[in-house]
């Protein structure tokens, strides 16, 4: 295992703290395949499946060849991963997808996909002797990286942006024990300072741009096709902000194609917000040519105007034939609401992918019979100032198409009498 620059392919060991190359370039964590084509298979790591303590517990770690071989006897774990994979007829019938599937990461220990990065990047962050972890953050970093270095026993420092971060994320944070800067300032200027805090300090960034936190997110697209029995489905659709699970799904499905654990690859498809759409304009423009934005959308989660994983994400779009769509603030909410209201629940970003879906379904990019797999990033409880504001209709730009009033009495038993009444003929 070593480092590789994605941009002038010079090399380093992973035993030191290197975040990016010398040219400036993103580094990609390089596995021997040639070897691990022979060591690994499909049904080993299926044995594991009823391990029940310890790291191979964790659905990150039972990928663990794949991702940090070697790590096993001093990770930093809280068995991460192993959400459900969940079928519902009710939202597969609004979106208009027949064979849908949602992949809920919000069921992660913190109630993100961030945790399945974060315990490999802690875990690489004390192997190689870091004395401080850090991160910019609209949130769910924050928050995970706040949980996993109270675990490893490392100090956190976490930049955000005031005001920009929803109270779930922010309070987590809070209580995990970080130290908490609100930057006054958007996502990318807090990312901008760490970047630059992070070289003259020597310190250990837990961003995306970290390729270890990269590895330990590959392990969603691991988990979603070891539940298909390892039959590739025919779509994977996820929300893009800084982009690092469309650099990290890209990587995974070459590898498992490479190391034959799926015949074909997914095509993914990357969902952006309309007002935070660099990644779709550059798309549009087949990659010619990339300009950062101003972001602004009511998923806080991927207001981001400048995304750091971008010449990865490109290639994950090349390789698997994909394509990068978006969605309004109306259309994001609208998905959430449904996505709420068949009992699976998740924030507004997440949301991001569902919409995502029913676009593309409409407009004929994915066929009705496809089997798709939307990922959900975020749990529902991350984000509940925004979920009361779009049933109360006090979201701006956003018109409550499916709301769900909660109704206010004195506590009469008449009053609770009607009530049910009125439950019992709807
Ligand atoms: N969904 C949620 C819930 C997120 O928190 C994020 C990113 C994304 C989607 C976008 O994922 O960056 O891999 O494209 N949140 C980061 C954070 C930026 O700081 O928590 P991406």
């Amino acid at each position: 295992m070593k480092l590789q620059c994605v941009e002038c392919g010079v090399t380093y060991p992973t035993s030191e703290i290197v975040v990016r190359c010398m040219c400036g370039g993103l580094l990609d964590v390089v596995h021997d395949l040639a070897t691990l084509r022979q060591t690994v298979s499909a049904s080993q790591f299926d044995e594991r499946l009823t391990i029940r303590s310890g790291p191979l517990a964790s659905g990150v770690w039972r990928f663990a060849e794949l991702i940090f071989p070697d790590a096993l006897s001093c990770v930093v774990s809280a068995a991460e991963g192993n959400t459900n994979l969940y079928a519902s007829p009710r939202l597969a019938q609004w979106v208009g997808a027949e064979g849908l599937f949602l992949k809920h990461e919000g069921e992660n220990p913190t109630g993100s996909f961030k945790d399945r990065g974060m315990t490999v990047g802690m875990t690489h962050a004390r192997a190689v002797g870091a004395r401080a972890v850090v991160c910019a953050s609209t949130g769910n970093t924050a928050s995970s990286l706040a949980s996993y270095a109270a675990r490893g026993g490392l100090p956190a420092l976490v930049l955000m942006p005031a005001g920009g971060v929803a109270a779930g994320k922010l309070s987590q944070t809070v209580a995990y024990g970080a130290r908490t800067i609100e930057v006054r300032g958007d996502f990318d200027q807090a990312m901008r300072l760490i970047r630059e805090v992070a070289v003259s300090e020597n310190i250990y960034v837990l961003n995306s741009i970290n390729p270890f936190r990269l590895e330990g997110q590959k392990s969603i697209a691991f988990d979603l096709l070891q539940q298909l029995n390892w039959e590739a489905p025919d779509w994977i659709v996820l929300p893009g902000g800084n982009l690092g699970n469309t650099a990290a799904f890209g990587k995974a499905l070459r590898e498992a194609v490479d190391l034959g654990l799926i015949r074909r690859s997914p095509r993914l498809a990357v969902i952006q917000a309309e007002g935070a759409n660099p990644f779709y304009r550059a798309f549009r423009q087949e990659f010619q040519h990339f300009q950062p934005v101003i972001a602004k959308t009511v998923a806080s989660a991927i207001k981001i105007g400048n995304p750091v994983n971008y010449p990865k994400a490109v290639r994950s779009i090349v390789q698997t034939n994909g394509i990068v769509e978006q969605v309004t603030d109306q259309e994001i909410m609208d998905a959430k609401a449904q996505v709420d209201a068949a009992g699976i629940g998740c924030e507004p970003a997440s949301a991001a992918s569902v919409a995502g879906v029913r676009k593309l379904i409409a407009t004929g990019q994915i066929n009705r019979g496809d089997r798709v797999v939307a990922i959900l990033t975020g749990h529902l409880l991350k984000d509940p100032v925004t979920t009361m504001e779009y049933h109360q209709g006090k979201l701006s730009d956003v018109v409550p198409t499916y709301p769900n009033h909660s109704t206010v009495i004195e506590g009469t038993l008449d009053q609770v009498r009607s009530i049910v009444r009125t439950l019992l003929v709807s």
